[in-house]
């Protein structure tokens, strides 16, 4: 087997992982699926959850200067021309003229003119608008035009001025959201890596254009912080930087934090140097002033933007691919997640050794109920035996088990077990939380 495919097979194991053990299922998949679409279980969305958490924390509620935002996702259709998008946020579209497949012609490898599936030949490339576009309204005419957006960027300039009224903020001030974004991308694929349907965690942080750098490198070192708070390997992140036709319309600097995925190195994070193209944009597009009031120089002016954008998804797949291991335990093969304790959706099960036997179920509630008023991801499980139950929990990343066995009912010590060594010690009940924590 060659690297890439090994590796591949990386990425097949954590998508089957996420089916079996309920993280992540394929959209409409009793209908057969719909491509570039994907519904998060139970434990899919308390790992999401968790990783939300960690970002709003680190950039918002740790701060004093960001604002947070909750806009709609359907919008006046001219805030989409303002920012460029309707004009230009395609992709290059080809066609095999043989089979009728379709392509994004700058994802193609080597040789671009025959099809990657059949090698019959590929039409010329055309620009394909990635947006969703509906009708709002009874009536479907090109006033009732609408976009599913494809950032939530947009939805923070467009109430720049709203923010600035209400709040009164000096520069530099952020403002965060945390929300869906949709784009009909040609090719989704690579489990959740490129989907139709995903979410984003951004900042649009103003600025005085004179002090553009200090803030870019701010962020770019909390971005950093944040792969370290969601426990990916900061070894597999690397830094690129964006050049020449690669730059987005509205950029003047773009560094990519990229992941070395199973299937190559690709883009996780975006740090963008919007400049003050989308206020500026806005305020041209809508005829409302977007500049701001330095109350001490009396000068007025359009604040400069650094955006760091997140995708959760891409979050939480990295995530995911990162924990993912294999290892052997008494000749017996095993998979583990090795989650970062701040992001697994469960962080410690409780077990009575016997699901049978009721003097140790009563026991394993008691020390469950415990230990949930301190850590509430906890979850009690009687499911199986306990070989099994552990294998599970392993499966799902729960850094602690705690058994409840005969010798509990004795002398009030458990059994707690490491995820990453499956090495077991007796503890004293009253000391369980303290050593976990
Ligand atoms: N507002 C800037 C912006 O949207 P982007 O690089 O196009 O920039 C930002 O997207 C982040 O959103 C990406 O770094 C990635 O994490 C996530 N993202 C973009 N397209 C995605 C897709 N099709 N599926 C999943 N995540 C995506």
């Amino acid at each position: 087997m060659n690297h890439k495919s090994e590796s591949n097979d990386t990425l097949e194991k954590v998508a089957s992982l996420c089916k079996r053990r309920g993280f992540i299922y394929q959209g409409s998949e009793i209908y057969g699926g719909m491509s570039g679409t994907w519904d998060y279980a139970h434990l899919g969305l308390a790992l999401k959850n968790n990783i939300k958490k960690l970002w709003w924390k680190r950039f918002v509620t740790d701060r004093d200067d960001m604002y947070g935002t909750d806009a709609a996702i359907l919008m006046n259709q001219n805030v989409w021309k303002a920012s460029g998008h309707v004009g230009g946020f395609s992709d290059p579209l080809v066609e095999c003229k043989k089979c009728k497949r379709r392509f994004r012609a700058d994802q193609l490898e080597n040789d671009s003119s025959s099809c990657p599936d059949c090698g019959g030949e590929l039409s010329e490339p055309k620009q394909f608008n990635m947006m969703f576009k509906t009708h709002v309204g009874v009536d479907e005419n090109e006033s009732s035009v609408s976009y599913l957006r494809p950032e939530t960027a947009q939805g923070m300039f467009v109430n720049f001025k709203n923010v600035v009224d209400s709040f009164h903020p000096k520069l530099p001030f952020g403002m965060a959201q945390i929300g869906k974004a949709f784009r009909n991308e040609i090719a989704p694929r690579d489990f959740t890596f490129r989907s139709r349907e995903f979410e984003q965690m951004e900042i649009e942080y103003f600025v005085e254009p004179s002090k553009w750098e200090e803030s870019f490198e701010h962020f770019r070192k909390e971005m950093w912080n944040y792969i370290d708070d969601v426990g990916i390997d900061r070894s597999k992140v690397h830094e690129l930087e964006v050049s020449g036709d690669s730059l987005a319309h509205y950029s003047k600097r773009t560094i990519d934090f990229e992941f070395d995925y199973p299937f190559g190195l690709k883009e996780l994070y975006g740090l963008a140097y919007r400049t003050d193209f989308d206020l500026k944009s806005h305020t041209n597009a809508s005829g409302v002033d977007l500049s701001f009031l330095n109350e001490e120089t009396k000068e007025r002016f359009i604040p400069h933007c650094i955006e760091p954008s997140l995708g959760v998804d891409r979050t939480v797949l990295v995530v995911l691919l990162d924990a993912y291991c294999e290892d052997e335990i008494g000749g017996e093969k095993r998979v583990f997640l090795k989650l970062s304790p701040n992001v697994a959706p469960v962080k410690v099960a409780v077990f009575p050794l016997l699901k049978n036997k009721p003097e140790l179920v009563e026991k394993a509630r008691e020390v469950f109920g415990m230990i949930r008023k301190e850590i509430p991801e906890a979850m009690f499980d009687d499911n199986g035996n306990i070989g099994k139950r552990y294998r599970r929990q392993d499966e799902i990343g729960t850094p602690f088990c705690v058994t409840v066995d005969f010798q509990t009912l004795e002398d009030n010590t458990v059994t707690l077990r490491d995820r990453d060594t499956a090495k077991q010690e007796r503890v004293n009940i009253s000391e369980l939380v303290g050593k976990m924590k």
